[in-house]
């Protein structure tokens, strides 16, 4: 296996490198430690967000989720209506190695190793260790308020 080949597991093997610091007297290997696979730090919303629905009008249809950017947190999030006012809204940052999921079936999968999740952000599979995130709202006359984890 060559240096950032993936695994059977579907971990990124990472090169290992190798800096040489010289001094007047002797040579000094540093080997930096390997990063450990399914150990990434997800980022999460850091401030309440707001966003009209109306401007999303996928997300009149039950069962349809819209992606969407907000510049508080990395990758975007998942808002997916599941009844009347009643919606679904998760993170899409995948805890393995740090991809986004996008839709799949019933719920979402991860492009980089195939993890998948149910529609709530739940694990259903690995190579991931943990669900996406998971946001409380609130809808108010049409607007959604997103609350930070
Ligand atoms: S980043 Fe590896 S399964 Fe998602």
């Amino acid at each position: 296996m060559s240096c950032d080949d993936v695994n059977e597991s579907g971990c990124t093997q990472p090169c290992r490198r190798r800096f040489l610091v010289s001094t007047s007297s002797a040579v000094v290997a540093l080997t930096l430690p390997i990063v450990g696979c399914g150990e990434h730090d997800v980022d999460t919303l850091g401030n309440d967000v707001e966003l009209l629905l109306a401007d999303y009008p996928e997300l009149e249809e039950v069962g349809v989720t819209a992606f969407v950017d907000f510049d508080e947190v990395a990758l975007p999030l998942a808002i997916t209506r599941t009844d009347g006012d009643e919606f679904i809204v998760t993170g899409t940052e995948c805890n393995h190695s740090g991809c986004g999921v996008s839709r799949s079936g019933g719920g979402f999968k991860c492009p980089c190793h195939g993890a998948t999740f149910r529609l709530d952000g739940s694990l259903r599979k690995g190579p991931a260790t943990e669900g996406l995130i998971a946001y409380d709202y609130e809808v108010v006359d049409g607007t959604m308020k997103i609350f930070a984890s």
